[in-house]
């Protein structure tokens, strides 16, 4: 089966990923720095996927700002088609140091399309975000809504969707697939591997997770006065193993010489409150709370309307929340420290 560069492969979304395409049969070569994952994450698929699938993956411990590291993988393998997570995602980050974000992000990229154009690779899935919506013109939303970045992150995701597309009308040939996910979450049932955030997290559910394990003592909800059914926010939490399998349907998708960008999320909104009391019944644990302030850059209320992801990738979340909050909490149970 074909050659696949996954770039990022160690981290969580590129990790449940990896499970699929390697049951799917195809050879994977990572491409990471482990600047914000664990090589741990390796033994792991090994446990879950068993000594001869893991036989089929290659690591290349490489920093994509090296042109060379990167040429020298595709120099000693015909890869087919390559799957790019690789990026810093932090959009509190993004602000504080808005140049390391867009010398990481851009720079990368460019370093990777200009090597897949010269050794004729041209099949590419970009992980993007739905955070290239802002505060949405109207939900649920779809891939037609306006475009309103807010934050640096969300700028270096639009400036490289921006990138392909131009790429994509210079060269027609490329296959592109761009995936904006809305809010991934939960881990894979073996309980093996999971969200790993290095220091406090950013976003809610491992961190939820982790006040559920005893590291953290309470959450603070930011805001209880947002206009929604009970005040605080609501997004469109998704499975990790269903987004996992949204890239096989990409990666047969772009294979098929097709092109496109997709909104990843189930079409169901959940509170910050609904989650905390799906997180307790999933963890039996409580999960001690205060009420904060809003968080600079937060929104009311955001989820996807994935039609178009269903009817043209053939692709439909199927887990519930009870799902994710249960594979979430075996995660973070077998690992109270994470990869250590
Ligand atoms: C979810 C809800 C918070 C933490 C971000 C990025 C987005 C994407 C997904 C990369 C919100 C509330 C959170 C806490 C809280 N990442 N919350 N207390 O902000 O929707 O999206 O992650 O692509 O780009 O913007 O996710 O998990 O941070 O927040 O009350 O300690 O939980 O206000 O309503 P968000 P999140």
């Amino acid at each position: 089966m074909s050659n696949i560069v996954i770039t990022g492969g160690c981290g969580y979304i590129g990790s449940h990923t990896i499970i699929l395409l390697l049951e799917e049969g195809y050879t994977i070569h990572i491409i990471d720095n482990l600047s914000n994952s664990s090589p741990i994450v390796l033994d792991r698929i090994r446990d879950i996927v068993g000594i001869k699938l893991f036989s089929h993956i290659i690591f290349h411990y490489c920093d994509m700002m090296d042109k060379n590291s990167v040429e020298k993988v595709f120099d000693s393998y015909v890869i087919d088609s390559v799957i790019h997570f690789a990026g810093l995602k932090s959009v509190g980050e993004s602000v504080k140091n808005p140049l390391l974000y867009y010398k990481t992000n851009l720079i990368t990229t460019l370093i990777l399309l200009e090597v897949m154009k010269k050794h004729k690779c041209k099949s590419l899935v970009f992980s993007s975000s739905a955070t290239v919506y802002g505060d949405p013109e109207y939900i649920p939303v779809n891939e037609e809504c306006k475009i309103q970045v807010t934050n640096p992150y969300g700028r270096t995701k639009y400036m490289i969707e921006e990138i392909l597309t131009d790429l994509k009308f210079s060269e027609p040939e490329w296959n592109i697939c761009i995936l904006r996910y809305f809010n991934p979450i939960g881990a894979h049932s073996s309980g093996l591997i999971g969200e790993n955030p290095i220091g406090i997290p950013n976003n809610i559910m491992p961190y939820l997770q982790q006040v559920a394990i005893g590291r953290i003592p309470f959450i603070t909800i930011f805001g209880n006065d947002w206009p929604t059914i009970d005040g605080t926010g609501v997004r469109d939490y998704l499975h990790i193993v269903d987004l996992a399998n949204a890239h096989i349907c990409a990666l047969k998708y772009i294979q098929n010489n097709k092109s496109g960008t997709f909104n990843l999320g189930t079409g169901k909104g959940y509170s910050v409150l609904e989650l905390i009391k799906a997180f307790e019944e999933a963890s039996g644990k409580s999960i001690p709370y205060k009420i904060g302030k809003r968080r600079q850059g937060d929104i009311a209320m955001v989820y996807a309307d994935p039609s178009e992801a269903n009817n043209k990738l053939g692709w439909k979340a199927k887990k519930t929340l009870k799902d994710m909050c249960e594979d979430a909490w075996r995660w973070q149970m077998n690992n109270p420290t994470g990869f250590m």
